[in-house]
């Protein structure tokens, strides 16, 4: 006879050991999915959002362009405004900027300070920045503006994620 013989004692152990933990995971997998689910979901609705924007309109000038969108975070869901500032460039290509400073945040607006035309200034702390985004050194900001990745869809823009400025050298 072997050695390695199971006893039957062994052996209800191992099979209610072995039931026990089947039935163990098959409780829990659905509770931790439950918790987790919305953090590993992917971001619905795709990367780009829809603005009322119609391509054709835009001109040399920067343009305030306010998007709305439902934005989830994890467990939540709202309605979210953003805005971006939009011009065609020499070449005809669309630039959306971020109007968000790069030195605490403030809102900057084009052309908002008569002593400074054709910049984007940041009232907060006077940072002021060039029509493609650069910062003007010796103001507070010290990075570009963002950019918004842009698409075309029937006429009308859609803006994606803001990402660092690739535009300024
Ligand atoms: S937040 Fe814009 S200059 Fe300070």
């Amino acid at each position: 006879m072997s050695k390695h013989r199971v006893s039957r004692r062994q052996f209800l152990n191992y099979t209610l050991t072995g039931v026990g933990g089947f039935m163990a995971a098959g409780m829990l997998m659905p509770m931790i999915r439950f918790a987790i689910d919305p953090v590993l979901e992917a971001e619905a609705g795709g990367d780009f959002h829809a603005t009322k924007e119609k391509v054709s309109e835009l001109t040399s000038e920067p343009t305030r362009v306010d998007f709305k969108f439902e934005q989830k975070d994890a467990w939540y869901t709202s309605d979210v405004t953003h805005t971006a500032w939009v011009y065609k460039d020499k070449d005809g290509k669309i630039v959306a900027l971020s109007p968000v400073c790069k030195h605490l945040g403030c809102t900057v607006s084009w052309n908002g300070n008569k002593d400074f035309p054709n910049q984007f200034y940041c009232p907060c702390h006077g940072g002021r920045y060039e029509k493609t985004g650069k910062n003007i050194p010796g103001t507070p900001p010290t990075a570009p503006l963002d950019t918004y990745p842009t698409k075309v869809k029937d006429g009308f823009l859609y803006l994606g994620k803001p990402e660092p400025n690739k535009i300024v050298k």
